[in-house]
């Protein structure tokens, strides 16, 4: 049979960080408040597109992957956040990469973008449509966000994560997937006003432009969801819940993370946690939490993993995988990024005055 594994992974995560202490110049929060609800601490805020961002953790897996862009035959970006409309940010990506002998198409399943990825990616493999994909998830949520909300500013993050996939016939990779979707409930977490459905001559209304969330309820969904569908993988694996060596779940709060790992019975150091250091940057969360796993030995050959994520839509998604042999990169890129011109508030500086709030002492 011919399985999928990951073969190459890789990030990219802005420079420039906007912490809790910068927020609370920007709306009225606190350190206090966001840590304790949320588990963030800082994020980062991109000075360069997504198709970038993008472009340098797909260099990154494909060199851990001891490949060049002409070797893969799929580019798959998930995002929400995408630089352009037309064309889709995948083909600008591919232009980026020089990944002239694969097709690219963008994939929009918002936070479970990148594991509806896995689970194409891997059915398209298995079928033998494709046998190397970059499946990148990368987000500029930043662009969407008023830092003058508090119910929405904190939360979401810029970056981007990336891994490739590759046909093997050895007993390891993707073992099970699941996703589910209920559009029903879009509007408790939604972003009005862009898109075809908006009024593009009646762009004065500020509000429209920006992530609109009933928190509590979409943490009460995520909190059964994650955790049904992260279960499910390992069922259908025809594993048990002690199998699992590590979940990765979507970083979107730490208490939803808590609640996911209880629902698996895990350990804490079975979870990968990293949302104190980039809050929720929504399709790119895994893929950058397991770039970083696999950099810190947390991920061995042939261990067990299990990712779930839950977002807008409403999607979710969770899937289990059997680490190959290898957790050392074949190659490392070099890419030369543009430094950012200027400090966090500079890089907010539209954003703060298209929503008026200015900056406080
Ligand atoms: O990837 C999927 C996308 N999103 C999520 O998964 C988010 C899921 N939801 C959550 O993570 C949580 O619901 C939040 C972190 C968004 C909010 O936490 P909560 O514990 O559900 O708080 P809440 O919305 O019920 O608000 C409690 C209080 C309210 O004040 P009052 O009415 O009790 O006086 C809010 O106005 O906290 C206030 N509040 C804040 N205070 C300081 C809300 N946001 C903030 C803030 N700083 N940033």
């Amino acid at each position: 049979m011919t399985n999928a594994t990951i073969t190459g992974w890789g990030r990219y995560t802005p420079p420039t960080i906007l912490s809790n202490d910068d927020l609370e110049h920007l709306t009225d929060t606190s350190d206090e408040w966001i840590t304790t609800r949320t588990g963030i601490k800082e994020r980062r805020i991109s000075h360069i597109a997504t198709s970038d961002m993008a472009n340098i953790a797909g260099r990154r897996a494909l060199a851990a992957a001891g490949l060049e862009p002409e070797d893969v035959d799929l580019v798959m970006l998930a995002t929400c956040t995408g630089d352009t409309v037309i064309p889709s940010p995948a083909a600008l990506l591919q232009a980026k990469l020089g990944a002239f002998n694969a097709t690219a198409f963008d994939l929009n399943a918002a936070c479970s973008g990148w594991l509806y990825g896995i689970d194409l990616a891997t059915s398209m493999i298995r079928i033998g449509r494709h046998r190397r994909i970059l499946l990148i998830g990368a987000e500029r949520l930043s662009h969407y966000l008023d830092f003058s909300n508090r119910a929405t500013a904190v939360l979401f993050g810029d970056g981007a994560g990336a891994v490739v996939l590759e046909a093997t016939t050895d007993d390891e990779g993707v073992l099970a997937t699941t996703t589910g979707a209920d559009g029903s409930a879009a509007e408790i977490l939604w972003v009005p006003g862009v898109g075809t459905s908006g009024d593009r001559y009646q762009n004065e209304d500020h509000s429209a432009y920006g992530v609109i969330m009933d928190g509590p309820e979409v943490f009460r969904r995520a909190v059964t969801t994650m955790g049904e569908a992260a279960t499910r993988v390992v069922v259908e694996a025809g594993l048990d819940v002690d199998d699992v060596d590590l979940l990765i779940p979507h970083q979107a709060n730490i208490r939803i993370i808590d609640a996911t790992a209880r629902r698996l019975k895990l350990r804490p150091e079975q979870v990968y946690v990293n949302i104190q250091a980039y809050g929720n940057t929504s399709a790119a969360t895994i893929p950058i939490a397991l770039s970083e796993a696999v950099e810190q030995g947390r991920v061995q050959p042939g261990s067990i993993l299990v990712f779930a994520a839950f977002g807008a839509g409403l999607t979710w998604a969770a899937a289990s995988v059997r680490w190959g042999a290898r957790v050392e990169p074949i190659g490392t890129a070099t890419v030369d990024v543009p430094p950012p011109d200027g400090d966090v508030f500079d890089l907010l500086r539209s954003n703060i005055e298209f929503f008026g709030k200015g900056v406080s002492e």
